[in-house]
């Protein structure tokens, strides 16, 4: 069984709840029309109850009408969402009726059901930028508790499997934290490690990347990763993690061990960390281009209830596979 086969066989028997607010879009709704007839989750679209019928006519959707619909217009949550919000956005000043607007706004609607416990997870970003999602699910449902950073990981597929656990690594962050200092970059190591253990299902040996192997140079960059390697293997004393190390000495054993002599994790690293935002974001589309990768992702990890963000280069079966991740994340 592949991955996602794995992944979407779980999700088939935990039957989580899974709120999608782009719910008029149609890739959205053939994706949850997909997700409804395997079983892979229960289902909650956000959008005019008129609209989504007449689409799921158009497409021929079977399986539509066993999904749950909040429309904004008419919100039957709206006051508990307004006493939500005042409550969690008081101290930033949030005022009643910005609340009241708020609760209009699929993409608040989305994290709200989450904060309240009517749904387990929430996947949206067909229609809109990364920052558009994150945001709402930054302020309503926050990171967890020992978390004080979000960020995103992808599952890169290979089909050369030389350089990966039988053509799996996982790459961080890829998605959201521009530049971050050394505690973030640390606890993005340790994150992802879970990542790639509960979602991927590989026991995890993370690389620090940088531009320098072990003192090969010297900036403050690379002080940076290796402040952070040294503070994520004193949040997590079990973890197998290494660095600084080139992304040549991670992966290639033969260069590794010449590297970085007597390291356990270089040439043989399947989890790769990046040092900031250009780097990763870089690194994972060259790949997935490149050696034709699929990149199944961006998985957010470090919120306290799984909230993932699609591409709007996205299509059916993205959303269906995102929806499956996030159903397994929110075990
Ligand atoms: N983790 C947790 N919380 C965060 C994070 C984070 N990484 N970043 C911001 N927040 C919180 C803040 O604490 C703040 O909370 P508060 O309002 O309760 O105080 C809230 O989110 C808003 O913070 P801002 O700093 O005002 O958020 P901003 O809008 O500036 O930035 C964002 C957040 C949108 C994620 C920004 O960092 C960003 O744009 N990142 C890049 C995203 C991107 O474009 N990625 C590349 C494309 S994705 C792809 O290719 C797969």
């Amino acid at each position: 069984m592949n991955l996602i086969d794995s992944i979407k066989a779980k999700a088939k028997l935990i039957n989580k709840t899974i709120v999608l607010p782009e719910g008029e879009a149609e890739r959205t709704l053939k994706a949850a029309d997909k997700i409804i007839e395997e079983q892979l989750a229960k289902i909650i679209l956000v959008g005019d109850e008129n609209i989504i019928k007449m689409a799921t006519k158009k497409f021929s959707l079977n399986h539509i009408a066993e999904a749950e619909i909040l429309d904004p217009s008419t919100n039957k949550y709206r006051q508990k969402m307004i006493d939500l919000l005042m409550e969690i956005r008081k101290e930033k000043g949030l005022t009643y009726d910005e609340a009241f607007e708020l609760t209009k706004q699929p993409l608040y609607l989305g994290p709200l059901l989450v904060k309240m416990g009517l749904a387990d997870g929430e996947v949206s970003g067909a229609e809109h930028a990364t920052g558009d999602v994150l945001r709402p699910a930054f302020q309503i449902v926050k990171t967890a508790p020992n978390s004080s950073v979000v960020s995103g990981a992808f599952l890169m597929i290979l089909k050369d499997t030389t350089y990966s656990e039988d053509g799996l690594l996982v790459f961080a962050d890829c998605a959201v934290n521009p530049d971050p200092n050394e505690q973030q970059l640390a606890e993005i190591a340790v994150a992802t490690a879970e990542t790639a253990r509960k979602i991927a299902g590989i026991e995890p040996r993370v690389a620090m990347l940088s531009f320098s192997t072990k003192g090969s140079a010297q900036h403050s960059a690379v002080d940076k990763v290796k402040k952070a390697t040294a503070l994520a293997k004193l949040m997590n004393p079990n973890l197998q993690i290494d660095g600084e190390m080139q992304a040549d000495a991670a992966i290639v054993n033969a260069i590794g061990q010449k590297k970085a002599p007597g390291s356990k994790i270089a040439g043989h690293a399947n989890v790769l960390v990046f040092p900031d935002l250009n780097s990763g974001n870089i690194g994972y589309k060259l790949v997935e281009r490149l050696a034709g990768a699929d990149a199944i992702g961006p998985v957010l990890q470090g919120m306290a209830a799984p909230i993932n963000d699609l591409s709007r280069g996205c299509s059916v079966d993205d959303i269906v596979n995102l929806v499956a991740i996030t159903a397994n994340q929110a075990v």
